[in-house]
C-alpha cells in the first residue's frame, strides 16, 4: 500500500502561498516591463537603422534638365525621430553637365546658412545676407564664405536624378555633416 503524502501544516501552506504570490508578482512586473520597453527599443533600433541608411529622394528627370544651367528643385524627404515620422520639404540646386553627369548643391550658404540665389545675369550664385559669391562649380569668388558650396550625394538611376539630403556645419572651412 502506498504512503499518502504528509498533510501540510498551516505554516507550510502559508509559506507556499507567499512564494507563489511573489512569483506571480515578479512575472507580472517582467511582462509589464516587456510591454513598455520592447516597442521603445524597437523604435530606437529602427530610427538608428534609418539614420545609417539614408534615403535617396527623386529630384528630377535627367532628360528634362537644361545643360549647364542651375535649376532650383524642391523635393520632400522623410525621416524617423523615435516615434515620429516626419516629412520635410527641401530645395537644392541641380546642374546637369552632360547626359550622365550632374551636380547637386545644398541651397544653404556656407557662411552663416542663408539661402543663396542664382543670378543668370552674372552667372554666379549670390547670397543676399553678406554678399558671398560662388561660381557655377561652387568655388568662392567673393565675400566671407569660408568654403565652396556643399555638394550632396547624387546618383542617376534610369534617367532619374536621386539625391541624399544632408546638412553641414556653416561658418567653418571644413565640410562636416551635422
Ligand atoms: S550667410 Fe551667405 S554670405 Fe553670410
Amino acid at each position: 500500500m502506498e504512503d499518502s503524502p504528509e498533510p501540510q501544516t498551516v505554516e507550510q501552506a502559508e509559506t507556499t502561498r507567499r512564494k507563489f504570490l511573489k512569483w506571480l508578482l515578479g512575472s507580472i512586473a517582467v511582462v509589464n516591463g516587456l510591454i513598455v520597453f520592447v516597442p521603445f527599443l524597437k523604435a530606437l533600433a529602427d530610427s538608428s537603422l534609418r539614420a545609417q541608411k539614408k534615403e535617396w529622394s527623386k529630384v528630377a528627370d535627367m532628360g528634362l534638365l537644361p545643360q549647364g544651367k542651375p535649376v532650383n528643385v524642391r523635393f520632400q524627404s522623410e525621416s524617423e525621430d523615435a516615434y515620429f515620422h516626419n516629412k520635410v520639404l527641401h530645395s537644392v540646386w541641380v546642374i546637369r553637365h552632360s547626359p550622365s553627369e550632374v551636380t547637386v548643391f545644398s541651397p544653404i550658404c556656407t557662411h552663416l546658412g542663408c539661402y543663396y540665389l542664382w543670378d543668370p545675369q552674372t552667372g554666379h550664385f549670390e547670397c543676399p545676407c553678406h554678399a558671398s559669391v560662388f561660381a557655377l562649380d561652387g568655388r568662392v569668388l567673393g565675400g566671407p564664405a569660408p568654403r565652396p558650396l556643399d555638394t550632396l550625394p547624387v546618383k542617376v538611376d534610369n534617367g532619374t536624378v536621386l539625391v541624399q539630403w544632408e546638412r553641414f556645419r556653416v561658418g567653418i572651412p571644413q565640410k562636416i555633416t551635422v
